[in-house]
């Protein structure tokens, strides 16, 4: 076998025995359950926005956006922007990458690859900052409920432009308020891409850990994961991805579309 092929092999065997490795995939659930008690999630910037995720989550998005290549990204919440800035910085590469190939002038202002963000409440200090960014030509910002029919109605039009689309979950995050995100766009999320549903982890966390919020174990982003896929057999859940990482916050939430 080529050395290539071995390494990839030995990557593979490694993360099937993470997937079976009870002892550090508990230690992980710890260690997040410790780390969302000190907003670790909040200490990260994207080219210099503030982007609320896990590092271990930006890369898994990094390699889902190398290997989709997708030309629009759909994504719900966007807080202060950063994973809008980071995923239009992924395009922006993928942009660069087929210039390289093709030998065509780079024109940023010309790229069709645009990242759709949704948020009910857009703060004007945040949108100031998302539209002078330099990414910003590759951005368009929706304001209102993701769940809202005239919102919903407004994505669906820009997407029909689009023919590879990923989407990203990460609003509101209880059961009734992913699901319906779910029935609204997952459907916009094309073959062999993926729809990300993030926070999916507060279903492993400790009931009292969220007495502020209308969410908690029992009604998370995950008992809508596992409710829409009962009668959507054309999502799957990517278990690859959460057994890699071990670090996630979105365990059962990485669904490839396979039909
Ligand atoms: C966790 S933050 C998003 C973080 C962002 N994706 C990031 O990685 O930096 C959640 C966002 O969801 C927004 N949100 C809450 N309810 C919503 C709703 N019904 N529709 C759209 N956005 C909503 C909030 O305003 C907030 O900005």
């Amino acid at each position: 076998m080529n050395p290539i092929e071995q390494f990839k092999q030995d990557v593979e065997q490694s993360i099937d025995a993470l997937g079976e490795d009870m002892d550090l995939q508990a230690f992980s659930r710890i260690w997040l359950r410790q780390i969302a008690l000190r907003k670790y999630s909040h200490n990260f910037r994207w080219m210099g926005r503030p982007i609320i995720q896990v590092p271990q989550d930006m890369v898994a998005m990094q390699e889902l956006i190398w290997e989709i290549k997708p030309d629009l990204i759909i994504e719900t919440g966007i807080a202060h922007g950063g994973s809008l800035i980071m995923n239009a910085s992924m395009l922006a590469f993928l942009d660069m990458c087929d210039a390289i190939e093709s030998g065509a002038t780079l024109n940023p202002r010309e790229s069709k690859r645009k990242v759709l963000g949704i948020d009910i409440d857009i703060r004007a200090y945040n949108r100031e900052a998302i539209e002078a960014h330099p990414m910003a030509s590759r951005i368009q910002m929706i304001q209102g409920s993701s769940i809202a029919p005239e919102i919903v109605e407004q994505v669906q039009q820009v997407a029909k432009g689009y023919e590879c689309i990923l989407v990203c979950l990460d609003s509101n995050h209880t059961h009734a308020h992913v699901l319906a995100e779910l029935q609204a766009y997952a459907s916009l999320t094309s073959v062999r891409s993926y729809c990300v549903v993030f926070d999916t982890i507060i279903e492993d966390m400790p009931a009292d850990m969220f007495p502020d919020r209308p969410w908690g174990p029992g009604d998370s982003p995950k008992t809508a994961v596992w409710e829409y896929l009962k009668s959507h057999p054309e999502f799957e859940i990517d278990q690859g991805i959460q057994h890699k990482l071990l670090i996630t916050v979105a365990p059962d939430g990485y669904l490839k579309r396979v039909s």
